[in-house]
C-alpha cells in the first residue's frame, strides 16, 4: 500500500482536497465514482502526456464502467488560446456533455488552466478535476482555481477563478519529466519554502543532490509541502486581494523577463532571476541579512537554475514592469521580505535601490552551471 497523503483546500463550499499518491493513475476509475460522478467523462491532455499516460488512464476509467472521451492538444504555450479552449467546448456539446458531466486535466499547466476554463463557461460551469502532470502543475498550477489562456496582447489576460472538485497527485507522472521542467518547477518550490517556511527551505539546502536527482522521497515531500503551503495561502485569500500576492514573490521582474524575451524562456527560469533581484531588493533597502540574500542565490544557482541576466536591460525591464497589468498607476511594488517567512510590500523603490540589486544580476560571474532552460 503506496502511502496517500491528503491536503485540504477550505474554501467553504467550494472546499476540496489535494490528494497525493504514487500509483494514483491507476485509481482514476474509483475515484471518478467516489465523486459521483456522471456517466461523462472528458479526459483533456496534450500530445506529450497522452503518449506516455492516456492508454493507462483511459483504461483505468473503463474499467469502473465510465466511458471517457479524450481530447488531445497541441502541447506548449502557444496552444494555450480561446480557439483551443473553442475546441474542447465543440468536442462537449457534440458529445452532450451535461452539468452532471465531468472534465479531467490531465497535463501540466497548459492543460490544466484551458480544461479549467472550459469547465467554466461550458453550460456556465460543470465540474472538473485537476490531474497534474509536471511539477509546476503539481506545486502551483492545478491548486488556487485560477484557470484562463493567454491572449496576444498579454499573458492569461482571459480568464476565470473556478475552483475543482479535487486535485489529484501521482508524483510518479514526473519520472518521464524532462529535467528542463522539472528544474524549472524547482523555482517555485524554493519560492514558497523562503516566503513561508525557513525550516522547509533549510530541507531543500540540505537536499540539493536529491533534489537535482529527483530522488522520489524528496519529490514526495516537495510536492506535498508545497501544496500545502499554497493551499494555506489561497485558502486565506482566494481571489487575490492581498495575502495570495506574497506568491508572486520574485515574479515582478520574472514576468518583465519573459516578456522581453517574448515568452521564449522558461517561467521558472525568470523566476529563479526574480528571485535574486527581490532578495537584492530587500538587501539594498537595509531590510534583508546577507546570508538570507546569500542562499537565495547559492540554491537557485546549485540547482541549475539561472541567476543572472543581460546587464544592459534594466531600463527596459522598468518600462516592462511599469505596464504589467499588475501595476497600479505606474508605481512598482514588489513582494520583498524582510527575514525569511516573513514576506512584505515594496512600494515605488527608488531607482538607486533597483540599480544596486539589479547590478548583483548583471554582474555575477558563477560559471556555467546553468541547466538550459
Ligand atoms: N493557474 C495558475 O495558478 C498557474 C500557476 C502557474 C503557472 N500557470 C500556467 O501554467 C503553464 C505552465 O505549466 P507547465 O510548466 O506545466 O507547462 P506545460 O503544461 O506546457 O508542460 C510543459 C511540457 O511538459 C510536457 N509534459 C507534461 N507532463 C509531462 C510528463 N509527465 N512527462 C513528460 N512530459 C510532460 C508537456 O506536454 C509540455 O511539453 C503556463 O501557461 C502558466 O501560465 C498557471
Ligand atoms: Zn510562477
Amino acid at each position: 500500500m503506496t502511502a496517500i497523503f491528503t491536503v485540504p483546500v477550505s474554501l467553504a463550499e467550494r472546499s476540496y482536497e489535494i490528494i497525493i499518491q504514487a500509483g494514483l493513475l491507476e485509481k482514476l476509475g474509483r475515484n471518478l465514482k467516489k465523486q459521483g460522478v456522471g456517466r461523462k467523462v472528458g479526459i483533456v491532455t496534450d500530445r506529450h502526456v497522452a503518449r506516455h499516460y492516456l492508454k493507462h488512464s483511459l483504461e483505468a476509467i473503463q474499467r469502473c464502467g465510465i466511458d471517457p472521451v479524450p481530447i488531445i492538444l497541441t502541447p506548449g504555450e502557444q496552444s494555450k488560446t480561446l480557439k483551443t479552449v473553442e475546441h474542447i467546448l465543440d468536442v462537449l456539446a457534440r458529445h452532450r456533455f451535461e452539468r452532471s458531466s465531468m472534465l479531467l486535466a490531465l497535463g501540466g499547466g497548459v492543460v490544466g488552466d484551458m480544461a479549467g476554463f472550459a469547465a467554466s463557461i461550458y453550460q456556465r460551469g460543470i465540474p472538473y478535476i485537476q490531474v497534474p502532470t509536471t511539477l509546476v502543475a503539481q506545486v502551483d498550477s492545478s491548486v488556487g482555481g485560477k484557470t484562463g489562456v493567454d491572449h496576444r496582447l498579454g499573458k492569461n489576460l482571459i480568464g476565470s477563478f473556478y475552483q475543482p472538485r479535487a486535485v489529484w497527485i501521482d508524483p510518479l507522472t514526473l519520472d518521464t519529466l524532462p529535467t528542463r521542467e522539472w528544474v524549472a518547477g524547482l523555482a517555485e518550490v524554493i519560492k514558497y519554502g523562503v516566503i513561508a517556511d525557513e525550516s522547509f527551505f533549510a530541507y531543500l539546502q540540505r537536499n540539493m543532490s536529491d533534489l537535482r536527482r529527483q530522488a522520489p522521497r524528496t519529490v514526495a515531500t516537495v510536492v506535498k509541502r508545497s501544496c500545502e503551503i499554497k493551499a494555506e495561502v489561497v485558502a486565506e485569500d482566494e481571489r487575490e486581494s492581498d495575502r495570495r500576492r506574497i506568491l508572486n514573490y520574485g515574479h515582478t521582474l520574472a514576468h518583465a523577463i519573459e516578456k522581453r524575451e517574448r515568452y521564449k524562456w522558461r517561467h521558472g527560469a525568470a523566476v529563479s532571476v526574480g528571485l535574486v533581484f527581490a532578495a537584492e531588493l530587500a538587501r539594498a533597502a537595509g531590510r534583508l541579512d546577507d546570508d538570507t540574500a546569500d542562499r537565495h542565490l547559492t540554491v537557485l544557482h546549485a540547482l541549475g537554475l539561472p541567476t543572472t541576466y543581460d546587464p544592459d536591460a534594466l531600463g527596459e525591464l522598468v518600462t516592462i514592469m511599469g505596464s504589467d497589468k499588475k501595476t497600479r498607476s505606474g508605481t512598482l511594488r514588489f513582494v520583498v521580505l524582510d527575514a525569511l517567512a516573513k514576506p512584505a510590500r515594496l512600494v515605488g523603490p527608488d531607482p538607486s535601490l533597483l540599480a544596486a540589486a539589479y547590478s548583483v544580476i548583471a554582474g555575477q560571474r558563477r560559471g556555467p552551471r546553468t541547466i538550459d532552460l
